[in-house]
């Protein structure tokens, strides 16, 4: 078995656990626990016990490997690795009782930098559909044991899907991008979670999906499921605030948004 199965293999098993633990915490009522930079920016104590049990889970399978997580911040390892988790991401549907959240699970070497990295292997676990989406570089992305492909071509009107962010500068950046998207678009998605709206592009849900300033946790393992799925998920340009804008589409269409969004 290679490295990238190995680990694909660890973060289904480790993501699975930690979907079944923020469904239950769901079920048994979740409190917001805070709110970070804006009020949309939140943390549960789900998001906390859960990113806890990933990191242990983790540190026990593989303890030379580094981690960065969205609650619990960044440790360096010695191996190469990192592991790059987002508990749960949909926090915002989390806390309202909506389905679309996943915990997030990547293994990348290299710097932990989304634009250096190179994924290795990526889960993203939608624990009320009890979906797994699972790729390992080289080997494809799959849904449970389903291969994955993106839509091949560029449909006469593409359904895709955006995020916001939850800072004023980004949200002024995105009604500009929403302008320039929705006439290629035949509908636009706003679900509310990163990960899973790159799930759904490698699952060929979606026909594409754009966001500015995400964090590397919100696309590590749905990035790799784009492009295991055979398309593209790049980076544009950085705005004035230093935020990249991450596309992911097959290749035809991802051509075209590039070229929409940078007009
Ligand atoms: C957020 C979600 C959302 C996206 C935001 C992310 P979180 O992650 O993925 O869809 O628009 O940019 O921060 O905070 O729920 O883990």
């Amino acid at each position: 078995m290679t490295l990238e199965l190995e680990l694909r293999d660890l973060a289904v098993d480790i993501a699975r656990e930690a979907g079944d633990l923020a469904r239950r915490r769901r079920q048994e009522g979740v409190a917001i626990a805070a709110s970070k930079t804006t009020l949309a920016d939140i943390v549960t104590e789900a998001d906390r016990e859960v990113e806890t049990l990933i990191r242990s889970r983790l540190a026990q399978a593989r303890p030379e490997d580094g981690f960065l997580g969205e609650e619990s911040g960044a440790e360096e390892g010695t191996s190469g690795i990192t592991w790059v988790v987002d508990p749960i991401d949909g926090t915002v549907n989390y806390a309202f009782g909506q389905p679309a959240y996943g915990v997030s699970i990547a293994a990348v070497s290299g710097r932990p930098e989304p634009t250096e990295w190179e994924a290795l292997a990526g889960v993203v676990v939608a624990p009320v559909l009890d979906e797994v989406f699972s790729a390992a570089r080289g080997h494809g992305a799959h849904l449970g044991e389903r291969r994955l492909s993106v839509t091949a071509e560029t449909p006469a009107g593409a359904l895709i899907a955006t995020g916001f962010g939850y800072d004023p500068e980004t949200h002024a950046g995105a009604l500009d991008e929403l302008r320039k998207v929705m006439p290629i678009a035949r509908d636009i998605r706003r679900a509310g979670a990163a990960s899973l709206d790159l799930a759904y592009v490698a699952a060929g849900r979606l026909d594409a999906y754009y966001e500015r300033g995400l964090k590397p946790w919100d696309m590590a393992a749905g990035a790799l499921l784009v492009t295991e799925a055979g398309g593209r998920a790049g980076w544009l340009g950085v705005d004035s605030w230093g935020r990249r804008l991450l596309v992911a589409a097959g290749e035809p269409l991802f051509e075209r948004l590039a070229g929409v969004l940078s007009d």
